[in-house]
């Protein structure tokens, strides 16, 4: 059993595109009036959109902040907020300026509103690190804590691909340490992983195309979780060696982060292996941790040596130093922190060195980009779209797999063998795309935006356009044997008014389960018909009860089930198709309620909403027709949508 303390900061968050034009509404919730809006000096795009959404509330501006947060610099922004009688903070920047906004906090008891613009984190961690005469010293407090956090996608999109890198593995520096520190608890280590996992997957989609705002929110949110990490446990060697480095020989925080990341993992690799496993997993590079963050770096073209970092700040000669002032005060770290352990860490980190691992996966961003770029030119907007994300997703699955050639033989071999089996009367790519749920998502997609309407299900291979018209009442099961079911359902539309004239469309399956397509010795159609509502939007008809069947399952679709465990069945229903002048067409199924496999339909069609009770009946029956022994009664009204109704087109 593990035992934990677990202790959650206090902070409002807010996030989206374009939340910083939100800015006023945040503030006001704090009850200031008089705003001292912090940043750098490469945020003056941010700070004119705050400028217009907080209006008078902003009083003063202050673009100096700095990496490190210098007490100096500290000291001059503490002087507007006197001169202009200051009652609340904005910081709008990366770590810099929202360190900058804490250490006024901490001196002045003023609530902040943090607008980060990169991977941080810090606005989530009740921590200041501030920088006098060299030395770094941290504080902590409530009033360090930013009280409320937009995150605005759209201000973390001009982040250069460099920066983005680098400020996203400084992120997940958080959420690895988090892993294996001595106060981390259930809640940290999902965060932690959720935050590596998004990280990892979007840093390269970013690299790919910086502009990409899904991948860009993803980082954020990765960033946002491992600021959450850092902010509530304690963090390890990594941490304390990046702040020496950074507090005593000026080097640049993040940079300095990606560039010892890999090799502060080796050094407590064998003292951490559970949580080694699971960023391994996490980052989906192989199984080696520190290797697959080095590799993920390079492929970045992220910076892999202290050497390329120090330009005279630091030098090789400054290691056995550097070791010595973090290695002075002992602090929790899973392997025990030795001055000369430290220096071995730091001369790995200086050279650049990839830590022992699996060999390096090689770099394949570029061939990415060339196949997306290949699509530039393509006319048609969605096109591009699709095929760029396409692109990327596919690309990513092979990567992240590892795929074999012999593997991706067997998918093509897979393909072919669908596509040949494949003919009018044989749908294997439909039966794919069902089983693999993919119809039931893009039905979802299209169809359920409207909750008032009977929910759609999947067409299914089994229609056939044309049906013969019948009469009401009419019996559409020729001579198939089974329990005879009457059907009598309505159309209607949102408002309850029937839809007089309605086409509705019925088929099914025979009592053992197949469509009169499937059956040779069947001559014409049966089980399936068209009628014509009447003037209350009424159909009626007389069919069989239909029975759970299995999917066509001698071809690759089947064996692929086979291979899997998966059964082919689908659970027993009747399809309709509907449609209606200035309506919504309507493509779904009812399901026989306690029928077979309602919970494990193979082709994932089974709502709740359209599981309907197929009523046993005895004696007289509709129509005056003659039932001895069972049949069952089917009473449903179908609701559909007039193609005005919402935003939805007719089809
Ligand atoms: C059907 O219900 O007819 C069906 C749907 C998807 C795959 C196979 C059959
Ligand atoms: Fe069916």
């Amino acid at each position: 059993m593990r035992s934990f303390v677990h202790t959650a900061n206090p902070a409002r968050v807010v996030f989206g595109a374009g939340t910083i034009d939100g800015l006023r509404a945040e503030v006001d919730r704090l009850g200031a009036r008089r705003v001292l809006v912090l940043s750098g000096p490469s945020q003056a795009a941010a700070v004119d959109r705050a400028r217009a959404s907080l209006g008078p509330l902003a009083v003063a501006f202050f673009d100096g902040a700095a990496m490190h947060t210098p007490v100096e610099v500290t000291e001059r922004a503490l002087a507007l907020v006197r001169e202009y009688a200051v009652d609340g903070l904005v910081s709008i920047g990366g770590g810099s300026v929202t360190g900058l906004g804490k250490a006024l906090a901490i001196r002045t008891g003023l609530p902040q509103v943090a607008v980060p613009t990169t991977y941080a984190g810090s606005e989530v961690t009740p921590v200041v690190g501030e920088t006098a005469d060299g030395v770094k010293t941290t504080s902590s407090g409530p009033a360090v804590l930013p009280r409320t956090v937009v995150y605005d996608v759209e201000l973390t999109v001009g982040l250069p691909v460099g920066l983005s890198v680098t400020s996203g593995v400084n992120a997940m520096a958080h959420a690895v340490e988090a892993l294996y520190a001595a106060g981390a608890d259930p809640v940290t280590d999902g965060m932690a992983i959720e935050s590596i996992t998004r990280i990892a997957a979007a840093l390269p989609r970013i690299a790919a195309d910086p502009a990409d705002l899904d991948a860009r929110a993803e980082a954020l949110t990765g960033a946002w979780l491992a600021g959450i990490c850092l902010g509530t446990v304690g963090m390890g060697v990594h941490h304390k060696l990046c702040h020496t480095l950074g507090g005593s020989f000026g080097l640049p925080h993040s940079a300095t982060h990606t560039v010892v990341l890999p090799h502060a993992m080796a050094y407590n690799a064998g003292q951490a292996p559970d949580a080694m496993r699971r960023i391994a997993a996490a980052i989906g590079g192989g199984p080696d941790a520190p290797a697959a963050v080095h590799d993920l770096v390079a492929r970045l073209g992220g910076p892999l040596s202290l050497r390329e970092l120090g330009r005279g700040r630091f030098t090789e000669a400054d290691i056995d130093r550097a070791a010595g002032i973090a290695a002075a005060q002992p602090y929790p770290n899973p392997r025990e922190i030795t001055t000369a352990g430290i220096a071995g860490l730091l001369r790995d980190a200086w050279a650049g060195t990839r830590p022992p691992g699996a060999p390096a996966i090689p770099d394949f961003s570029g061939l990415t980009r060339e196949v997306i770029a290949s699509f530039a030119a393509a006319p048609d907007p969605r096109v591009r779209q699709l095929l760029t994300d396409l692109i990327r997703r596919l690309h990513e699955f092979a990567n992240h797999n590892d795929l074999t050639q012999a593997e991706w033989e067997h998918a093509i071999d897979f393909l072919t063998r669908t596509g040949q089996i494949s003919g009018p009367a044989r749908q294997e790519f439909v039966l794919l795309s069902d089983t693999l749920g993919v119809s039931s998502m893009v039905d979802l997609l299209t169809n359920s935006r409207t909750p008032d309407t009977t929910p759609s299900a999947v067409l299914g291979p089994f229609y056939v356009a044309g049906p013969p018209a019948r009469e009401q009442g009419a019996d559409i099961a020729g001579d198939r044997p089974g329990t005879p079911l009457w059907t009598d359902v309505r159309i209607t539309d949102l408002a309850g008014d029937p839809v007089a004239g309605s086409t509705v469309d019925v088929w099914q399956s025979d009592e053992d389960g197949f469509y009169d397509v499937q059956l040779p010795e069947q001559a014409g159609p049966v089980l399936r018909a068209r009628f014509t509502a009447d003037a209350d939007g009424r159909v009626t008809f007389w069919s069989i009860l239909p029975s759970e069947y299995p999917i066509p399952a001698d071809g690759p679709v089947g064996q692929l089930l086979g291979a899997t465990g998966r059964h082919p069945f689908r659970a027993p229903h009747l399809h309709f198709m509907i449609s209606a002048p200035g309506h919504r067409r309507l493509v779904t199924q009812l399901f026989v309620a306690g029928g077979a496999y309602l919970d494990s339909d193979t082709v994932f069609g089974v709502k709740e909403d359209l599981i309907v009770d197929f009523e046993r009946r005895q004696g007289p029956a509709p129509g005056g027709r003659e039932v001895h022994g069972e049949w069952r009664s089917l009473r449903y009204t179908f609701r559909i949508a007039g193609s005005a109704d919402g935003e939805l087109a007719e089809q």
